[in-house]
Order: structure tokens, then sequence, then C-alpha cells
């Protein structure tokens, strides 16, 4: 058995689709459900009797102590976070309280767990911490890409509460001999990731005939991973990496945000003729302290365990824009007030 956080939102639960589906090991399922968790990207797990969810936050300790001791995983994967850069930075007090307090109250959880195992379970046990580039700030556009030992120097509210969890991830293994790994990776698309991100809204605007706001000039640069390929990558991490350790997970392929938002526009033209869509793109107000280029050097996890992905960018995308042409019923279903309400407040400066 093991222990999922996070999972069901965007990559969490790609993750434990993927994992049922490959493997016969059960998991336990912990998520909040924020607005960016849903359980219908759970559905096809409905009847899978090795699929428990917990409605939890990682913070609540009585509630997760509970079920460490009912379920007894073998690891714990921590994927709960609050994920969206512009959202911290309209609000970032739910950035500090789940991606620092409550990675804090789940290490704490961990910890007594894990002291209290016995042998052989308590050498085997793991504790996963996914994490994000971003930690390590802005790229100038010919520097080499981020390695493990990359100075941290996160820029956003979101990425210094990533970076704070790193840190105190590294404390607890440093300290306490707790079994750690972490991962950072660049950017995920693919299914069930929610609309707020660039690649779904652009998806969901493009079909609506609303505009493709583009922040700033554009040329901001991104390392594009297909979430299947980063699942992948968190498997071969869990299964072969060592305690202790951190491993950078990227697929070289470097993209500005112009150029993702044309090659959608064209994949979209293909499946969907008829319309110009890049006559939608329309140039808006940047972010404030937007990073300019994320790169990833994943030669570390490629040169230890041979982990390499499997799609590149414009197979990746095409399958990406497929999934959402076919999956409107679960955008309806995200799309809800609290999304419309994001959605003006972040594009109008007004609550909707
Ligand atoms: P997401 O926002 O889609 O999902 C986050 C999930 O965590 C949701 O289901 C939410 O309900 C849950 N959650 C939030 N607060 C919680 C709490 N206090 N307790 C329990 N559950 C809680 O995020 P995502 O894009 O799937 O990212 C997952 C992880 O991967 C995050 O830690 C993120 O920092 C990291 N990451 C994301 C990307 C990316 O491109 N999306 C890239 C690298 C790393
Ligand atoms: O690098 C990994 C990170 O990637 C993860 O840690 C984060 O959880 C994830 O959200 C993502 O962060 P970004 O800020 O890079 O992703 P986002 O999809 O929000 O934006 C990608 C780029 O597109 C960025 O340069 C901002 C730009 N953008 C975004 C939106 C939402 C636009 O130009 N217009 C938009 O409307």
């Amino acid at each position: 058995m093991i222990l999922v956080t996070g999972g069901a939102g965007f990559i969490g639960a790609n993750f434990v689709l993927d994992w049922r589906a490959e493997l016969d090991e059960p998991v336990v399922n912990v998520d909040k459900l924020t607005y960016a968790g849903n359980l219908g990207s759970l559905a096809a797990l409905k009847d899978d009797p090795g699929h428990h969810f917990v409605r939890a936050d990682i913070g609540d300790r009585e509630t997760i102590d509970a079920v460490l001791a009912a379920h007894r995983p073998r690891a714990i994967i921590n994927f709960a976070a609050e994920s969206h850069v512009d959202r911290s930075i309209h609000g970032p007090a739910a950035f500090i309280d789940t991606n620092i307090v409550g990675t804090f109250a789940l290490l704490e959880a961990a910890r007594a767990y894990w002291s209290s195992l016995p042998e052989p379970e308590r050498s085997r046990f793991r504790f996963v911490h996914i994490s994000t580039d971003e930690v390590y700030g802005s790229l100038a556009p010919d520097a080499d890409g981020f390695c493990e030992t990359t100075p941290y120097a996160p820029n956003s509210p979101y990425s210094a509460s990533k970076a704070a969890s790193d840190h105190l991830v590294r404390a607890y293994h440093h300290t306490y001999g707790l079994p750690t790994l972490t991962t950072n990776c660049s950017n995920n698309y693919g299914p069930l990731q929610f609309p707020e991100k660039l690649i779904p809204l652009m998806i969901v605007n493009a079909i609506a005939g609303k505009p493709l706001p583009v922040y700033g000039d554009g040329k901001n640069v991104r390392d594009w991973l297909y979430v299947g390929d980063h699942c992948a990558a968190i498997r071969t991490v869990l299964a072969r990496g060592a305690p202790g350790a951190t491993y950078n997970i990227g697929s070289n392929a470097e993209r500005t945000n112009l150029e993702v938002v044309h090659t959608l526009c064209r994949v979209l033209a293909e499946q969907r003729p008829g319309r110009d869509y890049g006559a939608q793109i329309s140039f808006v107000r940047d972010r404030p302290g937007h990073d300019r280029r994320y790169a990833i050097d994943a030669s570390k996890i490629h040169n230890e365990f041979g982990w390499t992905p499997r799609e590149t960018f414009e197979s990746g995308l095409t399958r990406t824009v497929l999934w959402y042409l076919d999956h409107t019923a679960w955008l309806q279903a995200v799309s809800s007030g609290e999304y419309h309400k994001w959605i003006s407040l972040n594009y109008t400066g007004e609550p909707a």
C-alpha cells in the first residue's frame, strides 16, 4: 500500500490512475478537495477496491495519523499543494498554510509513523516529495538548465513556499534520517489539468471563441513535460532513488509561450477546422515578477536510472487537445462559479 496526497489534483490523479492501471498495489488517496481537487478525475476507480479515498487536509495531524495507522503504507508520495503562481500573487496565505505548514505536519506524521515501524519495513519506507523547478528562479537566455545543485532563488510566493517545503524535507532526512526523496520537475501538461494553467486555459478559450491571453511579450520560456512521463519518473525515483537525494525531471522541450499557443492553435485547427484560432491571441498585462525562463538538466535521473520521456511536445500536445475535446463534461464540472470568479479577478482585476 502507498499513500498519495493531492491525488484528486492534476498530477496526483494521473499518478493514481496510472498506478492502479499498471500495478497491483493499493493506494490510499488523501486530498482536501480544494477548487483544484476533483473526484470526477478519479471516476474510473469508483469500483476499484484498491483505491481508498480520504477527504482530509495534510495539516490535520489527527486524521493523517489515523490513516497511517489504519493503512500502514510503505511510502508517502506528497503531491498536495497550492500550485498556481497567479493565485499565490493574489492570495499567498493558502500557499504558506498548505505548502509549508501542511508539509511540516505531514513530515511530523511521517516521522512518528516511520519511527514506530519494525525492520525491515522501517528501512524500506520512503517519503517522496513532489516539487518544482521554480525553486531555482529564472534562467538567463543562454544559461545551462537547472541541475540538482543549482542554488535556490524562488521569486513568487508559490515558489518560495515550495522551496521552504523542500528545505524541510531535506532537514528531516539530515536530522532524523527520514528516508526522503525530492523531485523537482518542469511544467507539466496533459489530461485532467485545471483550466487555470496555460495549456488547458488556451484550449478552453480557443474552443469557446474567447481571447487567448498571453502575458507580456509571450517570450517567457518553459520546459514542457507530458504528465504521464512525469508519473513514470516518480515511480522510478520511488523504486530506485537513494534516500536523501533529489532528482530533476524535465524533457528538453523548451518553448516560448507564444510558440506553445501557436502550436496549440495548429493542432486545434487540424482537429476542429474552420476557424483561425491564432487570431484570438491577445497580449495582456504581464504577471508581476514573471520568471523569464526555466529549463531542466535531467541528466542525473537519465544516467542513473535510464528514465527518459516517451512523448515529444507535439505528440503530447495532440493527445492533450484530443482529451479536452473528448471530455467536455469534465470541463463543465470543474468550471464552476468559483472558476469564473478567478478568471474575472485574474484577467480583469474584478471579482465576477
Ligand atoms: P493541482 O493544483 O492540480 O492539485 C493539487 C491537489 O492538492 C488538489 O487535488 C487539491 O485539492 C489538493 N490539496 C491542496 N491543498 C491540500 C491540503 N492542504 N491537504 C490535502 N490536499 C490538498 O496541482 P498539480 O499541478 O497536480 O501539482 C501537484 C504537485 O506537483 C504540487 O506539489 C506542485 O507544486 C508540483 N508540480 C506541479 C507542476 C505542474 O506543472 N503542474 C510541475 C512541477 C511540480
Ligand atoms: O515549472 C513548474 C511549474 O509550472 C509548477 O511548479 C506550477 O505548479 C505550474 O503551475 C507551472 O507554473 P507556470 O507559472 O510556469 O505555469 P502556468 O501554466 O501558470 O504559466 C505558464 C506560462 O504561461 C507562464 O510564463 C505564464 C504564461 N501564461 C499563463 C497563463 C495562465 C500566460 O501567458 N497567460 C495565461 O493566461
